[in-house]
């Protein structure tokens, strides 16, 4: 029996990681045990309450307003205790969160393989995405088996000295999460928590989310700026933003976008909503890194607000494009994509350079065969 710890703690890890769970569930050869720091709670709640996963531990470290520092110690501490008790010969982590990093370094001390899923993403910019860029490369160096998601992220470790024999590509079990949930979805048609309107009736309408630690501060005030005066400007559109817990998120976002006549500020909603929101959008403007890889499957325009990537696939098709946090940028490229319909087209394609819905079939196996 081999024993496989999973351990996440927010919404994108959990989201990702499910499709694997539920993979790794089918070989009568794992004892898999499931870990969360809930360095998120609400959100984290949210995605493991649709999938219908029960934790075998819940070590509930969030605090409101954490700091790095604060919330890495946390975590070392309270996965050491774990690890002391549990002992697994393999701990899986995904992408590059505080709790990826923390969970890792604590896999090191007891001697424990680490597995990293979504590995090799890099801008090569030590403070870009801050802290996940250092987390991720922290995280490379410690991981004994490293499931790329594309050819990309497999070259960046390569370049790192990482021995080849020791990366997978797989594709991104993001994919294989936004299958099961567009079926879902089509089947089941989730109502949006917030709004009184259906989709067709507050169609076309613009999806917001933002969230990044780079851009809070003069970042999100231009942000929201821009988003402001594109409502003005564009009265037929709406504009929806479920907007991130993080008080950094939420202060600027409710003083500068509340009360207005076509901008709906609602809760983060739970996975099937979400992706309903992102199958109805006109365009998607974002920062967030899933969101960029689900997206382009769905052939939605995503303008990135932000200065760089580590996802540089779909700019590369042309799905994705880079805007920064510029307010007369945002609002430019926004512009553009609504008043002309050919540039709107140019980038209205469904790509999936992410994966194929198989990755987590994929590690799954190669977990079996080492
Ligand atoms: C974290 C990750 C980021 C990831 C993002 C996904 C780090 C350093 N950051 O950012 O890489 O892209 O999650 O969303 O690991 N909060 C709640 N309820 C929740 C979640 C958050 O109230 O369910 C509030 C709390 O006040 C919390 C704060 O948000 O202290 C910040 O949470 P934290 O996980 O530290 O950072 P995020 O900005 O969410
Ligand atoms: N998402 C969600 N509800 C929302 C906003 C996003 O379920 O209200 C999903 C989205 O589909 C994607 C993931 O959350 O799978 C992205 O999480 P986030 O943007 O918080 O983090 P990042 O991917 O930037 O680390």
């Amino acid at each position: 029996m081999k024993k496989i710890s999973i351990i996440f703690g927010t919404r994108p890890e959990a989201i990702k990681l499910i499709p694997v769970i539920l993979e790794l569930k089918k070989n009568k050869n794992f004892e898999i045990n499931i870990c969360v720091t809930a360095q998120h709670r609400e959100m984290l709640d949210q995605v493991l309450e649709i999938f219908n996963i029960k934790p075998d531990t819940d070590l509930d470290l969030m605090q409101p307003n954490q700091t790095l520092s604060t919330l890495t110690s946390r975590i070392i501490n309270a996965v050491d205790n774990y690890f002391s008790e549990y002992k697994p010969d393999i701990v899986l982590v995904q992408g590059d969160t505080t709790t990826v990093f923390a969970v890792s370094l604590v896999a090191f001390y007891h001697k424990v393989k680490v597995g990293h899923v979504e590995a090799g993403l890099r801008t090569g910019k030590k403070y870009s995405p801050f802290p996940e860029e250092i987390n991720r490369v922290l995280t490379s160096r410690i991981a004994d088996i490293h499931f790329a998601p594309t050819e990309i992220s497999k070259n960046n470790l390569l370049k790192e000295g990482i021995n080849s024999e020791k990366i997978f590509i797989t594709g991104n079990t993001v994919i294989d999460a936004l299958f099961l949930a567009k079926e879902k979805v089509l089947e089941l048609k989730p109502k949006v928590n917030g709004l009184q309107k259906n989709l067709e009736e507050i169609s076309p309408y613009i999806l917001i989310t933002g969230h990044r630690r780079e851009n809070f501060g003069e970042g999100f005030i231009n942000i929201c700026s821009a988003i402001s005066e594109l409502a003005l400007k564009y009265e037929n559109y709406n504009f929806i933003y479920p907007v991130h817990l993080n008080p950094n998120v939420q202060d600027p976002v409710n003083k500068l976008l509340a009360n207005k006549k076509n901008i709906f500020l609602i809760k983060p909603q739970t996975y099937l909503p979400f992706i309903s929101l992102m199958m109805n959008s006109k365009i998607i403007l974002t920062d967030s890194g899933g969101v960029q890889e689900e997206a382009p499957s769905l052939g939605k325009p995503v303008l990135v607000m932000r200065e760089n990537t580590e996802r540089p696939e779909a700019v590369t098709a042309g799905t994705v494009k880079l805007v920064g946090t510029d307010k007369q940028k945002i609002f430019n490229e926004v512009s553009k994509l609504l008043d002309n319909n050919l540039e709107y087209k140019k980038m209205a394609n469904a790509i999936n350079p992410y994966g194929d819905g198989l990755a987590s079939k994929r590690i799954s196996e190669i977990l079996s065969e080492i």
